[in-house]
């Protein structure tokens, strides 16, 4: 199903396309202690930022997949360029190629909202190794958000649903994803700054609208509509 604000981000080639930005990458997983040998999946990899990281910082087996064809040719590009062995490919997280118990660690940032969110993470879960962690960067409602609100929200990025930290939760709970833990992020983040951008020639004029229009709704609701970090596992 196309989206336009995903369209958005293609187009502009838009690298750490998530609230707190390649920073928060960063420090989320300098906390973790990826092994040379285990198998990490970026999904909805953009334009393949972290996949990069990944493989440059613990150089592990890194899989990167997003469904946008033109992200998938800018991760590709990317990593052909630094000659990173990571896999990249066009895939759906809502349905994917890979056999039960593949990962050891799954990352997803600023994705499974996009999505059939139930669907995503029962998928999730079920290629996650027992002994492996998924770990979520998600926009979450940090108060109750009106049904003006919601509508326009979802209208402009084009999701079904906002949901708050504890819907969140339960929705880990219920695709069989337990400890779940939120991540405190590092305060003095910046919410969303750019910095990696690879944009593609002849952007249309109403993806630039969009992003104005984008930029205005976040400034003015910047209290309503947030972000949160989320750890969990399966055993
Ligand atoms: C907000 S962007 C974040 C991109 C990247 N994770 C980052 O932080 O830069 C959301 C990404 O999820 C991808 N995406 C959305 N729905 C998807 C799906 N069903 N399967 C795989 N990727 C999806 C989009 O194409 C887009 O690249």
């Amino acid at each position: 199903m196309s989206n336009t604000y995903l369209d958005l981000l293609a187009y502009f080639g838009i690298g750490g396309a998530h609230p707190g930005g390649f920073s928060l990458t960063k420090s989320i997983l300098e906390n973790e202690n990826i092994q040379p040998n285990e198998s990490v999946l970026d999904i909805g990899c953009g334009t393949g930022q972290t996949a990069a990281f990944l493989v440059e910082r613990f150089n592990c087996q890194v899989t990167a997949i997003d469904n946008h064809p033109i992200m998938v040719e800018k991760a590709k590009l990317r990593l052909k360029k630094m000659e990173a062995p990571v896999k990249v490919m066009e895939g759906d997280v809502q349905n994917l190629d890979f056999v039960d118990n593949s990962f050891d660690l799954i990352i997803a940032e600023s994705v499974i909202v996009f999505t059939d969110i139930s669907r995503s993470l029962k998928e999730l879960s079920r290629v996650l190794k027992s002994d492996g962690h998924l770990i979520m960067v998600e926009m979450t409602a940090e108060q109750h958000l009106s049904e003006e609100k919601q509508r326009k929200a979802c209208n402009l990025y084009g999701i079904n649903e906002i949901l708050d930290k504890e819907e969140w939760i339960l929705r880990l709970h219920q695709a069989g994803l337990t400890q779940v833990e939120m991540i405190s992020t590092p305060s003095g983040l910046i919410e969303s700054e750019i910095n990696d951008i690879n944009p593609s020639k002849n952007i249309h004029m109403d993806l630039y609208e969009l992003w104005e229009e984008h930029n205005k709704f976040m400034l003015h609701n910047q209290d309503l509509i947030g972000y949160r970090v989320f750890k969990c596992c399966k055993s």
